[in-house]
């Protein structure tokens, strides 16, 4: 049989072998467990499983990112409000199913809003739940991959844009990739936008590691449930109960990484490949960087957004920036 592209529900292409398997999800895993420093890409964990346990991570008694990020959106509203004016377009990057949106659309007055998201499950599913909850706003989903530059609908051609990057979202991505984000951001979103973005702050390690590590267990289930995955759609035979969750700070990088760590020498096989590993030697499967208000503006200057604004929430845990397009190309 020839190899196929195949439509998922979520209507996502996916490029699929002569097995079913994703070429992408097989080539970053044989690769990601090759290197010295094995590793695979965070948007991996994201399977329906993967999904759902994020979800729970956000409602955490030690995940306090989303509380602090929501206390902010709806407490300061009537401060960012002023400053975003009338009538723009709010363009959501990776709206999943987000519970912060309707916070910043009751803050201000929108033009439309456009949820963009690879995922058309959650997408259709946030679309009409915003719908339903703002009867009167246009609402235009946009199934693409932001980190290229997205055509908006004509619709919203003559519609200044407000950007919404909540979540720390881009503390997930390393510095150089981050920038090159924003800067696309920037191209999709137009001249005169606007960005609201959240970023979560350096804090009390301790703090920061439970955030990644909760007594319950989710984000270990979260982060193992990558193995599964593995397992599972790429016929491995990886012994999953030999590998410890770990969350540690990096302060070189101002992150916390989580790794998956042997706990004794094992062997195992993922699509007929062989890989062994050391006890103590980890797979890296995500990064979270952490920023004061400093690095942060210098990120989003790098990226091509000045600051304008800022809000933190009452215990300076995390910070909801506003940001306008463009920067000076050269000073002074
Ligand atoms: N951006 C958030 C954060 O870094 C959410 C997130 C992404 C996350 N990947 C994660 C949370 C993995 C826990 C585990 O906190």
């Amino acid at each position: 049989m020839a190899a196929q592209t195949d439509i998922r529900p979520d209507m996502r292409m996916v490029d699929l072998d002569d097995d079913g398997v994703d070429r992408a999800f097989r080539a970053d895993v044989l690769e990601g467990l090759g290197a010295p420093q094995k590793a695979i890409p965070a948007r991996w964990f994201y399977d329906d499983e993967g999904s759902r346990l994020f979800e729970d991570i956000t409602q955490l008694p030690e995940y306090y990112p989303t509380r602090a990020e929501t206390e902010i959106l709806r407490e300061r509203g009537a401060d960012f409000a002023p400053l975003i004016g009338p009538g723009r377009a709010v363009v959501e990057f990776g709206s999943g199913s987000s519970l912060k949106t309707p916070l910043l659309l009751d803050a201000i007055r929108p033009g439309a809003y456009v949820p963009l998201d690879i995922a058309g499950d959650f997408l259709r599913e946030s679309s009409a739940a915003l719908a339903a909850k703002f009867p009167g706003l246009p609402v235009h989903p946009v199934e693409a991959d932001f980190t290229a530059k997205v055509t908006l609908p004509d619709e919203l051609h003559h519609m200044a844009k407000l950007g919404f990057f909540p979540g720390s979202t881009i503390g997930n991505m390393v510095p150089r990739a981050a920038v090159d984000l924003l800067r696309t951001m920037r191209m999709t979103l137009g001249g005169d936008a606007l960005l609201l973005i959240g970023v979560d702050l350096i804090k009390d390690i301790e703090v920061l590691t439970a955030a990644y590590d909760d007594a319950a267990g989710v984000t270990a289930a979260f982060n193992r449930n990558l193995l599964k995955r593995i397992n599972r759609e790429l016929g491995g035979d990886i012994p999953i109960a030999a590998f410890a969750h770990r969350a540690r700070w990096n302060d070189t990088y101002a992150r916390i990484e989580m790794h998956l760590e042997a706990r004794a020498e094992i062997a195992f096989t993922v699509a007929g490949r062989s890989f062994s590993m050391r006890a103590g030697e980890t797979i890296h499967t995500e990064n979270s960087h952490k920023f004061d208000l400093r690095s942060a503006n210098t990120l989003l200057l790098a990226g091509h957004w000045t600051p304008v604004e800022r809000w933190t929430d009452s215990q300076d845990r995390f910070s909801l920036i506003l940001a306008r397009a463009g920067v000076p190309r050269k000073a002074p």
